[in-house]
């Protein structure tokens, strides 16, 4: 397993739409530890592959708190088959836009199907964080941020602030 850079707004690798994975294999696997070591490193509590750069549909989710047993689990081909009426709102954050936070409405519940990481069809309902987890991460896959939910003003701003933090680190760049 290894830790993989992240790949951090305003990176238009963000925006592609990840393709359906084909084959649940030993590769496939060692791809979904390394975003799991990835995200608990960083630390975060859901990953999508696009975010370490790989444009597959699959993710990482682990709501456990520090201290619980880690509850890893893997969504492949994840896809909303049900959202419910009810709403919630959750504060979220991404580890693609370090260090901002905002409040997000999505439904308060969903059911989803997918592959686990054994290729096997699995479906659940998913309430409470688990449901805006798997909601912001899905989100990911179709080329979509937390960021898109919020209002416009405050998503230029956000993106503005990043634009100029990626070009203070542009390689290159000589500072006297
Ligand atoms: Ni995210």
């Amino acid at each position: 397993m290894s830790i993989k850079p992240l790949i951090i707004l305003p990176d238009p690798v963000l925006r592609q739409v990840s393709k359906p994975v084909e084959r649940v294999d030993g590769d496939l696997r060692r791809l979904a530890d390394d975003m799991l070591e990835t995200m608990y490193d960083a630390p975060g509590i859901g990953l999508a592959a696009i975010q370490i750069g790989e444009p597959l549909r699959m993710l990482v989710i682990d709501l456990a708190k520090e201290g619980e047993t880690p509850a890893p689990h893997v969504f492949i081909n994840p896809e909303i088959l049900e959202s419910s009426e009810q709403r919630s709102v959750y504060e979220e954050g991404c580890l693609s836009i370090p260090d901002y936070y905002a409040e997000v409405e999505r439904p308060a519940s969903v059911r989803v199907k997918y592959l686990d990481r054994e290729g096997k069809l699995q479906e659940a309902q998913a309430e409470g964080l688990m449901a805006t987890c798997l909601q912001h991460e899905i989100d990911h896959l179709n080329g979509v941020l937390f960021i898109d939910h919020i209002s416009k003003l405050k998503r230029d701003m956000v993106v503005k602030k990043f634009k100029k933090l990626a070009k203070d680190k542009a390689p290159g760049k000589m500072v006297g």
